[in-house]
C-alpha cells in the first residue's frame, strides 16, 4: 500500500497500490489518476500498451484514463480534457476497511494550469475499492462558484485486457440508438443482441442500461460493468490501420484490447453554483460458480 516513484530516472509520474492480499493490486498512476494495472489472483485485467509513455506528460495509453471535462476533440486543449494529463493529489492514501477491502481517495482541484483551458473552478474525488474481485470507482464533482454553472463531459476510459478482442461480446446495447465515428458520425440504432468487434470501431452508444457484460475477458472469463450516472457507453478499437497512426500503440496490439467507456458525453452533464455531481462504475469479474448458485437460488 505504497507510494513510490514511477517511470524510471526523475520520477516523472508515481503510482500508489492498494493491495488487498492473495496478489490482487490496483496501481494508480496520479498522472491523470490512471488506474495503469488491476491484478486479480495474480492476473492482470487491463490493457497498457508496450509504447506507453510515462513522462508525466502525454496521457497514458491504456489502463482507465480519467476523462474530463471534454470527450473528443476539444478547442481549448487536448482531446479528452486535461484530467488524464494533470498530476492529481492522493487526498487520503491506502487504507484497509474492517472487511479486508482496500480504500483510497483521489483529488483534483482547478488550478491555473487547468483554468488556462477552462476558467471554472471545481473539484474532484476519485474513491477507489479494490474487493476480491471488484473494483469501484465513486466520482464526486463539486462547483464551488457562487455564480457559474459549469457543463462538462465525464468518462472512464476503460482498456480492458482480451486475449482476442474478434471473441468478445458485449451485452446491453440492442436497441439503443449510437454515433458512428467511423462513419462521419451517422446515428445507428443497435439491432444486435450482443455486439461484437470486427473492424475499426468508435461508436458513442447513448442512453444505455446499467449493466454491460462482455465474455472472453482474460482467462475466458466475463467481466461486468456496472455503471450509475453515466447514461453513455462507448466501444473503441483501432483495428490496424488507425493503430499504426497512434504513436503509443503497437501495431499489433488491437486484438489485445477493448474499450468499453462508461461516461456523460453525448450530453453535458449541467451543474450549477454550488452543487455536486455523482457518477459511480464497478468492474466485476464473474465467477461462473458464484453466478449459477444465485440461479438456482432464484428459480
Ligand atoms: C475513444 C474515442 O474514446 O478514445 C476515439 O471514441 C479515440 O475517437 C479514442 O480515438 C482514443 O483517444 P486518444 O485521445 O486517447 O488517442
Amino acid at each position: 500500500m505504497a507510494t513510490t516513484g514511477g517511470g524510471g530516472g526523475a520520477a516523472a509520474t508515481s503510482v500508489v497500490v492498494l493491495d488487498r492480499g492473495n496478489n490482487t493490486t490496483c496501481t494508480i498512476n496520479l498522472h491523470g489518476a490512471t488506474v495503469v494495472s488491476w491484478r486479480v489472483n495474480n492476473q492482470e485485467q487491463l490493457f497498457v500498451s508496450k509504447l506507453a509513455s510515462f513522462d508525466g506528460k502525454k496521457a497514458i495509453r491504456g489502463g482507465i484514463p480519467f476523462v474530463f471535462p471534454q470527450f473528443g476533440p476539444w478547442s481549448f486543449g487536448a482531446q479528452h480534457g486535461f484530467a488524464r494529463i494533470t498530476r492529481w493529489n492522493l487526498e487520503r492514501p491506502p487504507e484497509r476497511l474492517h472487511n479486508g477491502d482496500v480504500e483510497a481517495i483521489f483529488s483534483l482541484m482547478d488550478n491555473e494550469f487547468t483554468r488556462s483551458m477552462w476558467n471554472y473552478q471545481f473539484r474532484i474525488t476519485y474513491r477507489l475499492i479494490l474487493r476480491e474481485k471488484e473494483l469501484h470507482f465513486h466520482i464526486g464533482v463539486y462547483n464551488p462558484s457562487k455564480e457559474l454553472t459549469m457543463t462538462f463531459n465525464l468518462l472512464l476510459h476503460t482498456y480492458l485486457k482480451v486475449p482476442d478482442v474478434r471473441r468478445c461480446q458485449i451485452t446491453g446495447l440492442h436497441g439503443c440508438t449510437f454515433m458512428d465515428k467511423t462513419r462521419n458520425d451517422a446515428m445507428y440504432q443497435e439491432g444486435r443482441e450482443v455486439v461484437t468487434v470486427n473492424e475499426w470501431t468508435d461508436r458513442i452508444y447513448q442512453h444505455t442500461p446499467q449493466e454491460h457484460i462482455i465474455t472472453n475477458v482474460v482467462s475466458g472469463r466475463k467481466m461486468r460493468i456496472h455503471k450509475y450516472n453515466f447514461p453513455d457507453t462507448v466501444i473503441w478499437n483501432p483495428w490496424i490501420d488507425k493503430a499504426r497512426e497512434i504513436g503509443d500503440f503497437g501495431d499489433d496490439e488491437f486484438p489485445n484490447m477493448l474499450c468499453v467507456e462508461a461516461g456523460h458525453v453525448s450530453s453535458p452533464v449541467i451543474l450549477l453554483p454550488g452543487t455536486a455531481f455523482e457518477a459511480s462504475q464497478i468492474l466485476q469479474i464473474i465467477i461462473e460458480g458464484n453466478v449459477s448458485r444465485k440461479t438456482k437460488r432464484n428459480r
